[in-house]
């Protein structure tokens, strides 16, 4: 069990982590490493790559690749530990309201216990709706479900965008292997019409179940894509088939009821959900409808263990604290500006862009929970591709640019297919690239400088026995805990997102102006493309191809 270490010097450290003497101590241990080389460490120590490993619950985390000492991992340590990152643990796992800058609460997975917040228990309700939810799911699965015609559903459209998308998208891609053999699940995110166009187009109404996925049921890309969809289902089979073809997933029944959808298929989840950490919550019911109940549960049991693993176990065999502790070793004492997911598995080709929202929006701040400069760096870019198709268009750059990235590789042992000769290959490319960063070329003495392999740089390698939805579960609250982790110790809050806002405000009022004829009043640069782009919308209709000129301009 964890050490109750540090516990109760929570949110009242208030400063930044720059203020506190083991930071120093971290940035004069990390000069004394700067000529210490990975090929050396593993030499020194035969031992280093079992030593530097840690496993759960079947995950597999190698950290060995790194450059980093016993001494380091203990300073890290102690970074947690004075910066009462236990405390912050026990202030999300109990419902404290560590989302300040919203008054919320952030609760995880549910489960079996009641959790009180405000003296309200709100397992219950997780569960009530999660048994609708089931419900749905099973009767559309059987057939039970019918559409306006009396057809059975065969395909369900989630309407959404950012964590109302990306995560149902994301694992319905991954468990392609666990999908009904006759429901599809289609996904639409963009206001770019191209997208719904896409979706729609070989679509057969009296099969199709919309799913408007959207918190706060306010987000101008997927009221207007939801519209454009009633509009299409209404134009091929009347009003009264909206009933039978549309639910929605929301927090708020207001705006549900108001966009004509009945509350009676409306499926809840609470502010206390972030809108990127929803896939658990209803937010995931495209999922379960294509994957089945009993999948989601596994799913929502494999982030389970996560959780009880990340909130009780030692620090030093903590996953998730192991993982978000290294990026900050990357991140604040290696000057490391970008971080690289490669899983090394198609399916899960989305798994990059998922954690990009997860990382980039939690923990992109300049203040802290207090509105004060942070002091130290946040965020890294997060980038990525499944392997082995990233090496052959950015790997270039891992091996031989100017600017080191740290790279988590990710593993699946046993694949869904036969093909064991591709599997076999995967599985070598993945640990030929990990050595490859490492190590440089072993068996090239001299090399020519363009041939030149310089090593040393740091990547994690993740392995999970095989993808299922329970260690798709997993996975997913590996790297939420990660990203808890860090905004802890930066002391952000990692769950507002008010750096989305000013866009959204500025694409309204230059939305109405778009379509008025008075002179833009914005900068010279904004002014000329939206005259430019006006005079384009009066050639001709969007969609088609028209001339455009400078001519207003
Ligand atoms: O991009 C900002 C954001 O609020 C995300 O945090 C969220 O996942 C997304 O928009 C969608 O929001 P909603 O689910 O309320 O439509």
């Amino acid at each position: 069990m964890r050490s109750p270490e540090g516990a109760g010097r929570g949110d009242e450290v208030h400063a930044s982590p720059f203020e506190l003497p083991v930071w120093h101590e971290l940035a004069t241990h990390r000069a004394e490493l700067a000529s210490t080389s990975m090929g050396r460490l593993f030499e020194d120590d035969p031992r280093r790559g079992v030593k530097l490993s840690a496993e759960f619950d079947g995950v597999v985390l190698d950290y060995s690749k790194n450059v980093i000492t016993d001494r380091t991992v203990d300073l890290l340590m102690r970074l947690a530990r004075d910066r009462g990152l236990a405390a912050g643990i026990d202030a999300m796992f109990g419902g404290t309201r560590i989302n300040t800058t919203e008054d919320r609460a952030v609760l995880r997975t549910p489960a079996s216990e009641s959790v009180l917040l405000d003296g309200v228990d709100v397992v219950r309700p997780v569960h009530e709706v999660l048994g609708r939810m089931s419900d749905l799911a099973d009767a559309i699965r059987s057939g039970r479900w019918r559409g306006a015609t009396g057809r059975s559903v065969r395909t369900v459209v989630n309407i959404g965008i950012g964590g109302s998308d990306l995560g149902p998208a994301m694992a319905y891609h991954a468990l392609r292997e666990f999908a009904h053999a006759e429901v599809e699940a289609r996904f639409v995110s963009n206001v770019d019409g191209h997208d719904i166009d896409r979706v729609l187009g070989d679509l057969d109404p009296e099969t199709t179940l919309f799913i408007v996925s959207s918190k706060t049921f306010s987000t101008i890309e997927t009221l207007t894509n939801a519209r454009t969809a009633r509009r299409w289902l209404v134009d091929r089979l009347g009003d009264e088939a909206v009933g039978k073809h549309f639910v929605a997933v929301s927090t708020n029944a207001e705006q549900v009821g108001a966009f004509g959808i009945n509350p009676a298929n409306m499926f809840e989840f609470w502010d206390w959900v972030g809108g990127r950490y929803s896939l658990m919550s209803a937010i995931g019911l495209s999922l379960m409808i294509v994957i089945g109940p009993e999948g989601f549960r596994e799913m929502l049991a494999g982030a389970h263990a996560i959780d009880e693993h990340f909130r009780t176990a030692a620090f030093e065999e903590n996953l998730p604290v192991l993982l978000g502790l290294l990026g900050i070793w990357h991140r604040n004492f290696c000057g490391a500006q970008a971080f690289a997911v490669l899983p090394y598995d198609q399916r899960l080709a989305l798994l990059p862009a998922y954690l990009q929202q997860l990382d980039m929006e939690s923990n992109g701040k300049s203040v802290n929970r207090h509105g004060c400069p942070v002091g130290v760096d946040t965020a890294p870019v997060v980038w990525g591709a499944p392997g082995t198709n990233g090496q052959h268009a950015f790997f270039q750059m891992l091996h031989q640019g100017t600017t080191p990235v740290p790279c988590d590789f990710i593993g699946v042992l046993e694949p869904a297919h036969t093909h064991r000769v591709h599997h076999d290959l995967l599985m070598a490319n993945l640990f030929a690239q990990t050595r490859a960063l490492a190590f440089g070329d072993l068996d090239t003495p001299e090399p020519p400088p363009h041939r030149s392999f310089p090593g040393d740089r740091p990547s994690n390698t993740i392995l999970l026995p095989s993808l299922t939805p329970y260690t798709l579960g997993q996975l997913i609250a590996l790297y939420e805990n990660k990203v808890f982790v860090q905004g802890w110790i930066w002391g952000v809050n990692s769950f507002d997102q008010w750096g989305v806002e000013l866009g959204k405000k500025l694409a309204t009022s230059i939305h109405e102006d778009l379509r008025s004829d008075a002179p833009p009043d914005f900068d010279s640069s904004t002014n000329a493309l939206m005259l430019r782009y006006r005079h384009a919308r009066r050639s001709g209709p969007v969609g088609q191809p028209s001339a455009t000129t400078t001519g207003e301009i």
